[in-house]
């Protein structure tokens, strides 16, 4: 984990943050489906879903990630 860098939780149930989803779309993960495999996400409520595929579609673009727009719960992770 990245200290000192704020992060945007996109799935509340599995603890995923738009970093961990960015991280996993540098080192490959190119589908939802292998986002949903690798971190969990959108498995337990399905409420991030959208916001999980915003998140991964903006990083395989390599723009800023669309969760820090989106009413979600924030968190500075220290
Ligand atoms: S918030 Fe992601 S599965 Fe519930």
């Amino acid at each position: 984990m990245e200290e000192g860098i704020r992060q945007m939780i996109v799935c509340v149930c599995r603890r995923v943050s738009d970093r961990d989803i960015e991280r996993l779309a540098r080192s490959g993960c190119a589908s939802f489906d292998e986002l949903q495999m690798e971190l969990g996400v959108a498995t337990c409520c399905g409420q991030c879903a959208d916001c999980a595929r915003k998140t991964l579609t903006a990083s395989l673009r390599h723009e800023p990630s669309t969760a820090h727009h989106m009413e979600s719960v924030e968190m500075a992770l220290a």
